[in-house]
């Protein structure tokens, strides 16, 4: 167990597609997992992906926000944190509603900035636990987004290329100047 470096933006591992895992349950599978886990811990994320800690492997974990999360509740985000972890090896989505919905997003690898992305509504998503179960859930809204977050990080692809406009890429900091303020779950 270790609390990594988080890569940023600009490294070339974010941009990198990451490798299958040809094995999902072998040992080096749990302790990668063990290590992204406090990572994400550490910087109080509610989600990261492999890359992220330098290691180009299709791993990602997150906390599956509850649906019906109360957006502006200061204690949302840590009740999302309290959540069960759900840790997906080979993952993969497909696109159940092809509706895009702008929310706010933010990243352990992008700090200090936050920007509005468009994602899909509706997704199902599947993958394999390291303990070797598979995993099959249909997710809407932010869970969606979360899932979409962290699988684009697999691609190679970070939040700040899905945005359709760079003139909503601000500081978290200077949140309070905007209208349509992003909940605090959606900085995570
Ligand atoms: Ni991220």
């Amino acid at each position: 167990m270790a609390i990594c470096e988080i890569k940023k933006m600009g490294n070339p591992v974010l941009r990198r597609e990451a490798d299958t895992v040809p094995d999902p349950t072998a040992p080096e599978i749990k302790a990668l997992v063990e290590d992204m886990f406090d990572s994400m811990r550490a910087a109080s994320g509610i989600g990261i992906a492999a890359p992220q800690i330098g290691v180009s492997k299709q791993v990602m974990i997150f906390h599956v926000p509850d649906e019906d999360a109360p957006g502006n509740d200061p204690e949302t985000r840590q009740k999302v944190i309290d959540n069960p972890l759900t840790v997906l090896v080979n993952p993969a989505i497909e696109v159940l509603d092809e509706t895009m919905e702008e929310g706010w997003e933010g990243c352990l690898s992008v700090p200090g900035l936050t920007g509005l992305v468009p994602r899909y509504k509706k997704i199902r998503y599947t993958g394999t636990t390291p303990e070797g179960e598979k995993i099959e859930r249909v997710a809407s809204d932010f869970h969606a987004r979360v899932v979409q977050h962290e699988f684009d990080h697999l691609l190679g692809v970070l939040y700040p290329h899905r945005m359709r406009s760079n003139a909503s890429l601000i500081f978290t900091s200077e949140i309070e100047h905007l209208e349509d303020k992003p909940t605090e779950e959606e900085l995570a």
